[in-house]
């Protein structure tokens, strides 16, 4: 396996990012020198998918730590906490976000000079990084074996490599599949209201080759209901310790119509998509997002000036719904709250 695109890269003293807001139509890089800057990427979603939101606020972080001019060890962690501050309110669903900015600040605890610190907060940052590649590889080899050779598969918005800074969940199992052979065909959810379907998942699944047709996000029960459809497989954002899984607005509805024409929902996340502090999707904190998302494609009026919005970037799709989540770690099936506890322990003993 070879990750397709370099989506994120650290350059030593300033990050490096694919801006996803342009693509399909650009392949464009931003080349970020402060923390400022990452934060307004991300919120602005330059940088967006849970994983690649984790590693940019961890290369933030540690820009952050190397824009701050003192020899002082307090000075240094208290102007730190504000840098670990600024990122983590850019968006509030995505656990990866919380999980980095909590080990960073766990890595800057340790004793040292405010030299040694800044060194030790670079290493972690790179650390996170390449441990989420590592995460969405594995999620790719083991959620492949849950794909048969054919299977036409649904995925909604997008969980390839833009949306994890590796090799993909959803998606990275997709492409595994056929890498591996299986002849298997995709149905891309356009994913109103940022398209990421429609201009992200489209563009990978074409660098790889895989064969897919767009669909709006209206039609996946009516390919459902004709039988045109497999499995579906999306990423997360945030998973309860009950399994209930926090994704892109629409997802609840594609699992919900997948229940109903009995077929596999399955949801793939690293580890650090789980939130071990919240027992139901009830808790998961949502995001609402500005009403010009909705009233307008690509700059383009569709509506009336004016008008009332709502624009929930995500929803929260209860556990009952789901088939199975693939982690790095197994294949968890209900009870989700044990099968959690127990793949947590193994990762614990190891
Ligand atoms: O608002 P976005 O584009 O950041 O939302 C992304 C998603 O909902 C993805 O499905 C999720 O982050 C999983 S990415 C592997």
């Amino acid at each position: 396996m070879k990750v397709p695109v370099k989506t994120i890269e650290w350059l030593g003293d300033r990050v490096r990012l694919i801006d996803q807001t342009r693509l399909p139509k650009e392949e464009s890089y931003l080349e970020l020198k402060d923390h400022r800057a990452v934060a307004a990427a991300i919120r602005d979603m330059q940088v967006r998918g849970a994983p690649a939101i984790g590693v940019a606020a961890a290369y933030g972080i540690a820009l952050g730590a190397l824009e701050i001019n003192t020899s002082s060890r307090d000075e240094f962690l208290s102007r730190l906490e504000k840098v670990i501050e600024t990122i983590a309110a850019t968006r509030p669903t995505a656990r990866n976000l919380f999980m980095a900015a909590e080990r960073m600040k766990k890595a800057a605890s340790a004793p040292g000079s405010v030299t040694a610190l800044k060194k030790r907060l670079m290493a972690e940052a790179i650390s996170i990084h390449a441990a989420e590649e590592a995460a969405t590889r594995e999620i790719s080899r083991l959620g492949a074996s849950l794909i048969n050779k054919g299977d036409t598969v649904l995925t909604h918005c997008n969980a390839g490599p833009l949306a994890t800074a590796g090799y993909g969940t959803a998606l990275g199992i997709i492409i595994e599949a056929h890498r591996q052979g299986k002849g298997i065909r995709v149905l891309v959810d356009e994913t109103r209201p940022r398209l990421q379907g429609a201009r992200l998942t489209t563009w990978e699944l074409k660098a790889a080759g895989v064969p897919f047709r767009l669909i709006t996000d209206s039609m996946a029960g009516h390919f459902m209901q004709r039988g045109e459809v497999n499995c579906v497989i999306v990423g997360a954002d945030r998973i309860a310790r009950n399994g209930d899984t926090a994704n892109k607005i629409g997802t609840y509805t594609v699992a919900v119509l997948a229940y109903a024409h009995q077929i596999p929902f399955y949801v793939a996340a690293p580890f650090t998509t789980f939130d071990r502090n919240i027992a139901t999707g009830a808790e998961i904190p949502s995001e609402e997002r500005c009403a010009g998302e909705v009233t307008r494609i690509e700059g383009q009026a569709i509506a009336p000036e004016g008008i009332e919005v709502c624009n929930p970037a995500f929803d929260v799709t209860p556990h009952k719904y789901i088939t199975a989540i693939i982690t790095e770690r197994g294949i968890i099936r209900e009870p989700f709250g044990e099968g959690i506890g127990e793949v947590q322990k193994i990762k614990k003993s190891r």
